[in-house]
C-alpha cells in the first residue's frame, strides 16, 4: 500500500509517500519547508502569510515529493490529510488541497488528529517492525499548543489522562525566549543556552508538581522567570545570565513532564512509553524521558518532532488497515477543517 501524506496545520508545508508491507514501513520521500524566517520577524506564527505560503508551495512540492519517490500520483493508493487542530487558514488550503487530489483522483481521503500524527511519529523510529511498540501505551505530547499525558490501551484509541491548565510547554519556552530577547522559535533557542548554563542557579517553580493528579500549569513559571529578569535589569543581556535562567527554566520545565509521568506510568503500567510533540526535540527531555522505562520508552527521530507530512504515515497505514482503505473513499466530501477539533474524532 503506497499512501501520500499532506501537513498544512501551522507553519510547515510538508508531503511524504511511504508504503506499508507485512508490517514495515518504508518512507519514500518526505519534504518539510519551514516558514520560520517568514513569520520570525513577527515574533510568531502570522495564519494569513502561512496559508498564503502553503498555497505557493503545493504545487512545487508535491511534484518534489513524487519525484524524490519515483511514483506517478496515479500509483498512490490513498492520501492523509490532517484537518485540525491548528490554524484555521493554513489547514483550509491543506483541507482544500487533500480534498480536490482526493476527489479529482478517486482516491480515499484518511483525515489524521495532529496530535495523533505526533504520537504516530515514534513508529518512524521502527520502521522495520511496526509491531515492536506493546500496549497498553503511555504518550506525554508536549507541543506548542498541547502538552497532555494520553493513555492507549490499543492502536488509535486514546484517553486524556492529563494536561495543562494553563501554557502548553512548547508555549512557556517560546515566551520566555521572547521575554529573553531569544526570538522565534524559542525552544531550539533555549535548549542551544541552556547547555551552557547552570540549571541550579534559579529556583524556579515547578508548577502543580505536587498536585495528585495528572495536570500540568507553566504559567506561574513564566511570571517567575519574568520577575527574575526584572531583578536584573544590569546582567539581563550577558550570556551568563541568559544560560542560567534558560538552563534553571528548561529543568523546571522538565523536572514537572518528568514527574507527572512517572506518575502516571505508576497509575497505568504501560508497557510502552511515547514522547511526542515540537518539544520532543529537546536533548535533555528525550534523555530524561528514556530512563523512565529504559527497555521500552521510545522517542521520534529528531527530524520528525516538529510538524512534518511524514508522521501521519505510521497512524494513516493503521486506519487503512483496521478499518479497510474503502471506509475513507467518501473522505473528500466527509473530511473538513476544525480549529479545535478532538483527538479520537479525526
Ligand atoms: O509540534 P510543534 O512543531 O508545533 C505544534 O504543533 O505546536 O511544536 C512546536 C513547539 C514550539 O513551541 C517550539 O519552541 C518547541 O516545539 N520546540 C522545542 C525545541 N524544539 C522545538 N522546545 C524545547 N526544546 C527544543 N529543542
Ligand atoms: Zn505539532
Amino acid at each position: 500500500m503506497l499512501l501520500l501524506s499532506i501537513e498544512s496545520s501551522c507553519d510547515d508545508t510538508s508531503f511524504a509517500v511511504g508504503s506499508f508491507k507485512k508490517g514495515r514501513l518504508k518512507l519514500e520521500a518526505s519534504i518539510i519547508s519551514s516558514q520560520t524566517k517568514i513569520h520570525q520577524k513577527y515574533g510568531g506564527v502570522v495564519p494569513n502569510l502561512s496559508a498564503r505560503e502553503h498555497l505557493k508551495n503545493f504545487k512545487p512540492l508535491l511534484s518534489q515529493v513524487l519525484k524524490r519517490a519515483g511514483v506517478d500520483l496515479r500509483d498512490i493508493d490513498g492520501i492523509s490529510i490532517v484537518p485540525g487542530p491548528g490554524l484555521i487558514p493554513s489547514l483550509l488550503v491543506g483541507v482544500a488541497i487533500a480534498k480536490t487530489l482526493a476527489y479529482s483522483l478517486g482516491k480515499p481521503l484518511i483525515p489524521i488528529h495532529h496530535i495523533e500524527g505526533h504520537i504516530y511519529s515514534n513508529w518512524l523510529a521502527i520502521p522495520e517492525d511496526m509491531n515492536k511498540i506493546s500496549f497498553p501505551a503511555l504518550a506525554l505530547v508536549v507541543s506548542g499548543g498541547h502538552t497532555q499525558l494520553i493513555f492507549m490501551k490499543d492502536h488509535l484509541e486514546y484517553e486524556t489522562v492529563g494536561e495543562t491548565k494553563d501554557d502548553a510547554a512548547g508555549e512557556a519556552f517560546d515566551k520566555v525566549a521572547r521575554m529573553l530577547g531569544l526570538g522565534y522559535p524559542g525552544g531550539p533557542a533555549i535548549s542551544k543556552l541552556a547547555s551552557m548554563g547552570d540549571a541550579g542557579a534559579f529556583a524556579f517553580p515547578r508548577g502543580m508538581i505536587g498536585s495528585g493528579d495528572l495536570n500540568f500549569s507553566f504559567s506561574g513559571l513564566k511570571t517567575a522567570v519574568l520577575y527574575t529578569i526584572r531583578k536584573n535589569e544590569d546582567i539581563k543581556n550577558t550570556d551568563a545570565f541568559l544560560a542560567d535562567v534558560s538552563a534553571s527554566f528548561q529543568q523546571a520545565v522538565i523536572d514537572v513532564l518528568i514527574k507527572k509521568t512517572a506518575t502516571a506510568i505508576k497509575s497505568f503500567s504501560p508497557r510502552s512509553l511515547l514522547l511526542a510533540g515540537g518539544v520532543s526535540a529537546n536533548t535533555e527531555l528525550r534523555n530524561a524521558f528514556v530512563e523512565l522505562l529504559p527497555q521500552s520508552a521510545y522517542i521520534p527521530p529528531l527530524e520528525y518532532c516538529g510538524d512534518n507530512a511524514a508522521m501521519q504515515l505510521p497512524a494513516a497505514f493503521k486506519k487503512a488497515e483496521i478499518n479497510g482503505l474503502d471506509a475513507y473513499r467518501d473522505g473528500w466530501s466527509s473530511v473538513s477543517a476544525t480549529a479545535n477539533l478532538r483527538l479520537g474524532l479525526a
